[in-house]
């Protein structure tokens, strides 16, 4: 687990009583997190691994997980009002986090976190189970490389000349977590603002997305109509 041993005392001293369950190894945190809500955990609890065996991403895909190279944090939150901006804050709070170790990041819609040139730093899968929200991030922090398929399209922190620990990085990510994801029902223009900010979707990326809505939704602009984007995912 190597640089994972120390989060349990980091996590005590800061949030003294939250439950932290840090696995060696595990099929997805997403799921540890699931059946952990489902038994009744409170909002709070965060579930670490060092090795997923089935990491899941948005869309069924997979989540290279190896051991000693991953982040793999899933947090239990409460169900906001609008579940469907939870992605989108727990984006904006990915990216605020990760950007001292990499300056330029973006966030692509709703919850992709890439650097500068595009390759992927960061992917969030949110779920809802049992009355509340499973919260699942995946950084890539010390990969020296990724299999070929990923090869052109994802990136690490190490690749990007930062070598943190992973412990500080979860650190980093709770404390983001705490203050973005109650601003998704408390403060939701201050969450799209942010991500907007942090977006190369909006005007850039996709010429004709031109706002967020209420609940999330990405609006595009198309034959001068205005339509909404709510699931799938973005070239
Ligand atoms: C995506 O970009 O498609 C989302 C990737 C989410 C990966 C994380 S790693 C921790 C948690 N457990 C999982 O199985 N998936 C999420």
């Amino acid at each position: 687990m190597g640089d994972l041993e120390v989060l349990p005392a980091l996590v005590a001293a800061r949030w003294p009583g939250r439950e932290l369950v840090v696995l060696g190894e595990t099929g997805s945190t997403n799921d540890v997190a699931k059946e952990r809500a489902r038994a009744g955990a409170p909002p709070g609890l965060v579930v670490v691994a060092d090795r997923q065996m089935a990491g899941r991403g948005r869309l069924g895909r997979v989540w290279h997980s190896p051991p000693g190279a991953g982040l793999y944090l899933s947090a239990i939150v409460p169900a906001p009002g609008v579940a469907t901006r939870v992605p989108l804050a727990a984006a904006v709070a990915a990216a605020r986090a990760l950007g001292p170790w990499a300056p330029g990041l973006h966030v692509k819609w709703p919850n992709d976190v890439l650097a500068g040139d595009d390759r992927k730093l960061a992917g969030i899968l949110c779920e809802a189970t049992a009355g509340r929200v499973i919260v699942g991030i995946g950084v890539n922090v010390g990969h020296a490389d990724f299999p070929a398929e990923l090869a052109a399209t994802a990136v690490s922190l190490r690749m990007l000349g930062a070598t943190p620990d992973r412990a500080v990085v979860a650190l980093a990510l709770l404390d983001a977590l705490d203050e973005w994801l109650p601003r998704a029902d408390a403060d939701w223009p201050a969450v799209r603002s942010a991500w907007c900010q942090a977006s190369r979707t909006i005007g850039a990326h996709v010429r004709t997305a031109v706002d967020l809505d209420d609940d999330g939704a990405l609006v595009v602009e198309a034959l001068g109509h205005r339509h909404r984007v709510v699931s799938g995912d973005l070239a």
